[in-house]
């Protein structure tokens, strides 16, 4: 079922999730609710947060191999390089920001069936979950935005604010 997506101005986007203690039915209905609304978002990438829910989890679409990746209690075990690029958000849309991140990320998480995965990114998908990570514990595209940027987007900040 596909969920509502918080915007920019809703509290819930700045609160820190928690760590997934039981991968129950309950989680696999909140994985399955995401992937419904990232696909019907035209998303690449959908954090619990986004939708309400204060949990370590988050998709990220892998195009090199076509499938989407579930990450339930994430951690970065390592980065590397840096690299600068425009980042969207689902919750900021039509908003875009220039922010620099590690160009190479070694992601280490829990799948549907609790077991643990680790995966080497590079790219987009490095950036991808640099960006959902950043949700998890409240961080915003907005907080990496300069003055020059805020300003350039203030009008639609304010108008997605008022909502
Ligand atoms: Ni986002």
């Amino acid at each position: 079922m596909k969920q509502r997506i918080r915007i920019y101005g809703d509290e819930v986007l700045r609160k820190t999730a928690s760590d997934v203690k039981n991968i129950d039915r309950n989680i696999a209905k909140l994985i399955k609710n995401m992937r419904d609304t990232m696909k019907s978002a035209g998303g690449i990438g959908l954090a619990a947060t986004q939708v309400g829910v204060l949990a370590n989890v988050f998709l990220a679409l892998d195009k090199d191999r076509d499938r989407i990746i579930t990450a339930i209690n994430p951690r970065l075990e390592d980065i590397n390089g840096k690299e600068i690029d425009v980042e969207g958000c689902l919750s900021f849309p039509e908003i875009y920001i220039y922010i620099e991140r590690a160009s190479k990320v070694v992601l280490k998480a829990l799948d549907e069936q609790s077991k643990e995965f680790i995966i080497e990114a590079k790219g987009l998908l490095a950036r991808c979950i640099q960006h959902e990570i950043d949700h998890l514990h409240g961080r915003l595209i907005i907080d990496y935005a300069s003055d020059a940027e805020k300003e350039f987007w203030k009008e639609k900040l304010d108008q997605l604010q008022k909502k």
